[in-house]
């Protein structure tokens, strides 16, 4: 990867201690404070921002992070309190300003142009008159050029981004917030959908900024990455910051302890049902574009992880057993039976729950209440029910409440739009769906991203209960630790094909790792 001079992102800016307080700090928050409907996002959070410093943000689903990011990107307006940068009182009233005060931001929402390719994403909301001139897509390619080969993108700047993975998405999104000369950078959950080489990409682009005395705010669940990486941490609970502190004087549990407020537990694995009876049976698949000969079972009561690296086709075989997308030679079983679907909807009336990787676009109405979202039964239901009233609300409710407690959604109140939620909570309510219909095969596509350390484990929990119910589960995920955790069995997938299986004891991060870079021979 090329190293693009400091003057790239720093540009004009004063370095060393000039253009920070006396303190240090670059920017300060004091006794922000905003509410939503009489409840306290944020309750009077005071931190401090230095440049040259990664500055993480952590905390459990729903407290605070994102909002406060939101005030600084004046996205929403803060009831009281005030935002001050290189010691002056500053008003953020809407996004512009804060591009102008030097500010970017990466949100939690991946919010790129449909239609639009690589290139025209990056430079979304750059002031052609400032930076550029009007037309110079000359320069901004240029620009846009040096961004892509430092953070190693390998999809063409004239790519439609509709195309991309949600990884390549989320590198585009981080290459819009390097196009600024941006003084802070705040990265909303930058890595959640990454894989482990995917994030270490990122966690490099962020030492960098800070080498080049950019201040960084860096939200996260992945604690690992914030002890490694942060200098400064504060600890989100209930919209207050808890705890501030200096990267040296933090642990990991100690962390987790003050999100939680207590020890979080590890779950009891059952083996038995390694060998139960087969649910799941894909025998000999091939697809188009990668998959050779993958054969996998999964049986009654177990839950089987897909490992691997971003690309090495797990999706891709997911949306195969799923029905939406076709084999073009192989079988998939379902409960002995051939299965012959044409759509996800198939899939879903066969009894293949789904908890898709990307919510928001295909596991959620945001505009719709919870209770909605809790109760529509299966995909053809979802495409129905979106614009035919066909549920019984009233008895949704209380089915729904029910469920979304035991998940442990932070709301009683189901006709609460869905959109309004934190990031994991949404998770946890795509997951409380399938908790009262008890699937055959419940397929879970990253089923803890976003979610914090508490939320997860309590995710972990209620998918054992379904598998020891009886369904079978299969779980992707990029988080090998999650793995770790969860599964009884786990299949490294590498380059469109099974390479190898762990179970037991020999299911360890080393292993997985390892296994997801070993490719295997034909
Ligand atoms: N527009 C909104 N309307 C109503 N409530 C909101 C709105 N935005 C946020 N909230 C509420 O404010 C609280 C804080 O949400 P926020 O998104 O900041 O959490 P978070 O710490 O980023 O969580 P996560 O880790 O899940 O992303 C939550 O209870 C959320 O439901
Ligand atoms: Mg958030």
């Amino acid at each position: 990867m090329g190293k693009v001079s400091s003057e790239f992102i720093a540009r004009d800016l004063p370095v060393g201690g000039s253009g920070t307080s006396s303190h240090g700090h670059w920017l300060e928050v004091r006794d922000l404070a905003k509410q939503f409907g009489g409840v306290y996002a944020l309750k009077d959070v005071s931190l401090n921002v230095r440049r040259g410093a990664v500055h993480g943000l952590v905390g459990a689903n729903g407290a605070g992070k994102s909002t406060l990011i939101k005030a600084l990107a004046g996205v929403i307006e803060p009831d009281s309190g005030e935002i001050v940068i290189d010691n002056k009182v500053v008003k953020i009233p809407d996004p512009h300003s804060a591009t102008n005060l030097g500010l970017a931001f990466i949100h939690q929402e991946v919010s790129l142009v449909p239609g639009f390719d690589v290139l025209r994403n990056m430079a979304m909301g750059i002031d052609p008159d400032t930076h550029f001139g009007l037309i110079d897509w000359r320069s901004m390619r240029k620009r846009a050029e040096q961004v892509h080969e430092r953070l190693g993108m390998h999809f063409s700047l004239n790519a439609r981004t509709d195309d991309l993975s949600t990884a390549e998405q989320w590198l585009v999104l981080i290459g819009r917030a390097l196009m600024r000369d941006a003084v802070m950078i705040a990265m909303d959950e930058p890595t959640a959908s990454l894989s482990a080489v995917e994030a270490s990409r990122v966690h490099k682009v962020v030492r960098d900024l800070r080498d080049e005395n950019v201040a960084v705010i860096y939200v996260s669940h992945r604690l690992d990455e914030v002890v490694d990486l942060c200098d400064d941490i504060t600890v989100f609970r209930d919209g207050a910051a808890v705890m501030n502190a200096k990267r040296e004087n933090i642990t990991k549990p100690s962390l987790v302890r003050a999100i939680v407020g207590a020890d979080v537990e590890r779950l009891e694995k059952d083996e038995s049902h390694v060998h139960g009876r087969v649910v799941l049976d894909v025998r000999n698949v091939s697809d188009k574009k990668l998959l050779r000969n993958v054969s996998l079972q999964v049986h009654e009561g177990e839950v089987l992880g897909l490992a691997g690296l971003v690309g090495s086709g797990r999706t891709e075989l997911a949306r195969i057993i799923y029905g939406d997308s076709k084999a073009t030679s192989g079988e998939v079983y379902l409960d002995g039976e051939k299965t012959k679907f044409h759509s996800a909807a198939d899939g879903a009336n066969a009894g293949i729950g789904l908890v898709p990787e990307e919510r928001r676009s295909q596991g959620v109405f945001l505009d719709r209440s919870i209770a909605f979202n809790v109760n529509i039964s299966s995909l053809r239901d979802t495409v129905v029910s979106h614009w035919l009233p066909l549920l019984k609300i009233g008895a949704g409710n209380a089915r729904a409440l029910k469920s979304t407690q035991e998940v442990g959604v932070n709301t009683k109140d189901m006709k609460m739009l869905i959109g309004s939620l934190s990031g994991g909570n949404q998770q946890k309510v795509v997951i409380a769906r399938w908790l009262a219909q008890r699937p055959k095969l419940l397929i879970l596509d990253e089923p803890s991203r976003g979610v914090d350390v508490g939320a997860r484990a309590e995710i972990h929990r209620v998918i054992r209960e379904l598998a020891a119910n009886g369904t079978a589960v299969v779980a992707i995920s990029s988080d090998s630790e999650e793995l770790v955790d969860l599964c009884d069995r786990v299949v490294v997938m590498n380059e469109g094909k099974v390479s190898e299986e762990l179970t037991g004891a020999a299911i360890t991060l080393e292993n997985i790792v390892s296994m997801s870079f070993n490719r295997k021979e034909d």
